[in-house]
């Protein structure tokens, strides 16, 4: 059946979006990453539920990168789907990211952060997705080994190609992050947003200065992993589910579950019970409190959890 979108779904526009930065641009305070759960091994009629719960409930933006999966490339392409059979209507009311920087395809032109890397990669990534453009694209790392300038400038010239509207930064430390900003800014190209991991289990952009930094440049920042992957939530209150990430061993790994883990997500349980949330929300609405923050950018593998996480705007 062709998919039509709630019609309901900016009513509570003021409720969802935030500014990002001094741009023009609103983003959703909940946004859907498709890191894990939209590749290829993963049952495309799910995948599918998934993104129409987020669009019907006003959640426009979806972020992805060349290499999501696994394998890689196959959540762009399950995108690339999704825009011909659901979303095609809908491309000017979506805010469509993706990324490259970390390994892609083989060879010394398909990691980290040239030019030849950066603009094939994403030439790849727009044929994948079935798309003339994509509305951010960021560099996904910071490459000590290319000129800083030459990433910079790949990325100046994208916006000046009309591949990308907006450009980000994810994963880079301060200093150069600094250097970035003044480098796009001097361009005309300013710096959207930075994308970096923040939780309550780690909070090394909050410490270290990345989120002041974008309080006083006007930059928007994005929290990656907000639920540490699943951790902060009630997901393995009673050991670790066969369906679950942690079940997989690869980027959440059982060792992280300790008993002092364990003690901290039931004190988060019951600090989120006595304020009425679930255990996901006490975690995403700190992180939402956080200065700079315009947004968290949530995984899901349900319709259930997106719909729970969703919820932490009240
Ligand atoms: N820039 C970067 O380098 C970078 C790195 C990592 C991620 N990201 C981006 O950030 C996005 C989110 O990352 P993430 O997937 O690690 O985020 P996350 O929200 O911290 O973790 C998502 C996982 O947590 C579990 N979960 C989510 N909501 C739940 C709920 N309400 N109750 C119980 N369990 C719940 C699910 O695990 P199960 O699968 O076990 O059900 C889900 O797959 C990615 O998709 C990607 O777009 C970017």
């Amino acid at each position: 059946m062709r998919y039509v979108a709630d019609i309901e779904r900016y009513a509570d526009s003021e409720r969802l979006y935030a500014r990002c930065g001094r741009s023009g641009v609103l983003l959703p305070k909940v946004s859907l990453g498709m890191w894990h759960n939209f590749g290829g091994v993963n049952p495309y009629e799910r995948s599918r539920d998934i993104t129409h719960y987020a669009f019907d409930h006003g959640i426009t933006h979806f972020d992805l990168a060349n290499n999501y999966g696994p394998p890689y490339g196959s959540a762009e392409l399950t995108m690339g789907k999704l825009m011909d059979e659901d979303f095609r209507p809908y491309r000017d009311e979506m805010f469509i990211s993706t990324k490259a920087g970390y390994d892609m395809w083989e060879g010394p032109y398909g990691n980290w952060g040239s030019r030849k890397y950066l603009m094939a990669s994403l030439d790849q990534s727009l044929k994948r997705m079935r798309l003339d453009y994509v509305d951010l694209f960021y560099s996904h790392r910071y490459d000590p080994n290319t000129p800083v300038e030459e990433t910079l400038q790949a990325l100046v010239d994208i916006v000046h190609a009309g591949k990308a509207l907006y450009v980000g930064i994810s994963n880079w430390p301060l200093e150069p992050l600094k250097y970035a900003e003044e480098y796009l800014r001097e361009r005309d190209v300013p710096l959207l947003i930075y994308q970096g991991r923040l939780n309550m289990l780690d909070r090394e952009p909050l410490e270290g200065g990345i989120l002041d930094f974008c309080e006083e440049k006007g930059i928007g920042f994005i929290a990656y992993s907000p639920l540490a992957q699943g951790l902060l939530t009630d997901r393995y209150l009673n050991g670790i589910p066969a369906d679950s990430r942690m079940a997989q061993e690869k980027f959440l790994r059982s060792s992280r579950l300790t008993p002092d883990m364990l003690q901290y997500i039931k004190r988060l349980r019951e600090e989120g019970l006595a304020a009425g949330r679930t255990t996901a929300q006490q975690a995403l609405s700190w992180i939402l409190g956080q200065k700079a923050v315009t947004s968290v950018l949530v995984g899901a593998s349900s319709v259930e959890q997106l719909a729970d996480n969703l919820k932490v705007l009240g």
